[in-house]
């Protein structure tokens, strides 16, 4: 892959779209979580190998909130594009939407992002295009983005703090105001 070779985001824009049955309810009779995980998983995939041209392996997973859940009979559809490129690392914006023919409405479940890694024939990862930005909108996700980066290196660092500290001080202060107790003693 050469250095100048970039690509526009609408080249790998996907939707992916599905009618939601009753096997994929769970004992709520709402559609399972893992479902839309899955779904969505395919979406990236599918979204961050057409930009990168090569196979592609999920790295993270960020911000899977469910907002509503999701009825069967709903047919959901997840729109998937590269919101940023690093050098073999992407990251894809999923909106999922569900959208019920019954009632006539639609609802915005969840908007996640996916960090996807291109990799070569060896496994190894490898460069993927540069994105060619056309809005406005696309600027603002690249650069959110590029902004959500910068915060997990230090949001690492402190959950690698606390967890050092409470290796050796879990105490009952801490405890005091949640709703557990201690059958040991500390
Ligand atoms: C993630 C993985 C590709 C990193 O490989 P590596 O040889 O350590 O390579 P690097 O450290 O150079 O990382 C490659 C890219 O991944 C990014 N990356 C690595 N860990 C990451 C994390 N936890 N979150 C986000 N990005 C991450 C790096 O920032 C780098 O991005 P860049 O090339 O755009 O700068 C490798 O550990 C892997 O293949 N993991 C398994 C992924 C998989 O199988 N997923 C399927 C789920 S079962």
């Amino acid at each position: 892959m050469t250095d100048d070779k970039f690509r526009q985001i609408s080249y790998s824009r996907t939707t992916l779209t599905e009618l939601m049955i009753p096997a994929y309810a769970n004992f709520g009779g709402k559609i399972h979580g893992g479902i839309l995980l899955s779904l969505m998983d395919k979406v990236a995939y599918a979204c961050a190998s057409k930009h990168a041209g090569t196979y592609c392996v999920t790295v993270s997973v960020e911000n899977v909130d469910f907002l509503q859940p999701v009825e069967v009979g709903e047919m959901v559809s997840m729109s998937a594009s590269v919101n940023y490129v690093g050098n073999s690392s992407m990251v894809i914006g999923i909106k999922v939407i569900a959208e019920n023919f019954k009632e006539g409405t639609v609802k915005h479940t969840n908007t996640s992002y996916f960090t996807m890694v291109a990799k070569d024939d060896h496994g190894k990862p490898t460069k993927v295009p540069g994105l060619i930005i056309d809005t406005k909108e696309e600027a603002r996700r690249f650069v959110e983005a590029m902004k959500r980066k910068e915060l997990h290196g230090p949001y690492k660092e402190q959950l690698r703090m606390v967890r050092t500290m409470l290796e050796e001080n879990v105490n009952h202060g801490i405890l005091k105001d949640e709703r557990c107790k201690l059958s040991f003693a500390i």
